[in-house]
């Protein structure tokens, strides 16, 4: 296999309203990794455009989610932050492995059924492609490690799959070009933690999402402590007070997920919030629920606003992080083209 470092790549697509489950399932867990792992993360602009955006949102929220990783904690310095538009490698090689993935391979992807419903004549072509580029992203920088919350794993699947089919089909020219028996790894996830899979605060059953018309439904990383409490207070609940224990929060999903944010907010595991509420009301929980969100979500949002407020620096980070990126990528699209067989000068 490929003796490449340790190196960690994740995504965020620039499509507004970033909420409480990007944060713990992903933006938070993105500066937990930053501490001892070289680490590349990427406003996946390319990615946004499958559905369609209004040109001069797509900006403003390319802004936002990088305003966002820096306002959580993400060094820019240390690690890459950039968008993803900015470094053409993900395209080219996007396209590369649009010829490597197989049609049945695209066509049991959830997301895709998910997202285009019972529109498939009507959805853009590069939705039904977009795993194929997140596969691209991720073995452009030969990644070992992706973390993500529980909805990428499908993808994450086939992004090996494709980095497999790809070391056989070219074994001959890996090797002959002095990359031994394989030129991309198989990127392993990560995804673990009491949130991997936060749930809308109005219905259990659903995913917390970007797109869900009530804004009730999720924690924007924007919203004021009011708007915090509001939501925390009306999320849906039953009438049981909380277990002492996990195995009685079986088939009682909100419960179960107002838990798990507890715990991920405060760095503890379900169990521990259990041991602490174990017997408590819904009123004290949230209470405390509240008080725990706004002193950790009110100053990523100020801290947001602020940096929004001088749109110049950003853009600043996403240059100097797409000029570091495509020195890797670049490596990687001349080694690509030398195993496909392109003639390059
Ligand atoms: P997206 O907004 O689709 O670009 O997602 C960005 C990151 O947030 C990905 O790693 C997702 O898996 C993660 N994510 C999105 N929604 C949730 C959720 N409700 N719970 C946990 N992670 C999420
Ligand atoms: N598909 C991811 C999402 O919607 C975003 C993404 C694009 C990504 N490219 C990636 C995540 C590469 C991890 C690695 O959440």
């Amino acid at each position: 296999m490929a003796t490449v470092a340790e190196r960690i790549f994740s995504g965020v697509q620039p499509t507004g309203n970033l909420h409480l489950g990007n944060y713990l399932g992903a933006i938070k867990r993105f500066v937990e990794l930053q501490k001892d792992r070289e680490c590349i993360y990427c406003v996946v602009d390319l990615h946004a455009i499958t559905v369609w955006q209004d040109p001069d949102e797509l900006r403003r929220h390319t802004r936002e989610v990088t305003a966002a990783f820096i306002a959580c904690g993400i060094d820019p310095k240390s690690n890459i932050v950039f968008n993803q538009s900015q470094v053409s490698g993900h395209a080219e090689l996007g396209w590369i492995l649009n010829c490597v993935a197989r049609m049945g391979w695209l066509n049991r992807m959830t997301q895709f059924k998910e997202k285009a419903g019972k529109d498939r004549e009507n959805v853009s072509v590069g939705l039904f492609t977009y795993p194929t580029l997140m596969a691209a992203d991720i073995l452009l920088y030969r990644a070992t490690h992706v973390p993500v919350g529980e909805d990428q794993k499908q993808h994450l699947e086939l992004t090996r799959d494709i980095a497999q089919k790809f070391n056989t089909d070219f074994a001959p020219n890996i090797a002959a070009n002095g990359h031994g028996d394989g030129y991309f790894p198989l990127t392993e996830p990560l995804i673990a933690g009491p949130a991997t899979r936060v749930m809308s605060l109005r219905d259990g059953a659903k995913k917390m999402s970007k797109s869900e018309p009530s804004d009730f439904s999720r924690i924007n990383l924007t919203d004021d402590a009011d708007a915090i409490a509001n939501k925390v207070r009306r999320a849906k609940t039953d009438p049981e007070p909380l277990p002492s224990e996990l195995e009685g929060m079986k088939g009682r999903p909100e419960a179960d997920n107002l838990v798990g944010i507890f715990a991920a907010l405060s760095d503890t595991t379900k169990e521990a919030v259990l041991r602490d509420f174990g017997g408590a009301q819904f009123s004290a929980f949230k209470a405390a629920l509240v008080e725990l969100s706004v002193s950790k979500l009110g100053p990523i949002g100020a801290e947001m606003q602020r940096l929004m407020g001088d749109p110049a620096s950003i853009d600043a980070i996403l240059k100097d992080g797409a000029e570091r990126a495509r020195v890797i990528a670049d490596q990687t699209i001349r080694d690509v083209k030398d195993i496909v067989g392109m003639v390059r000068s």
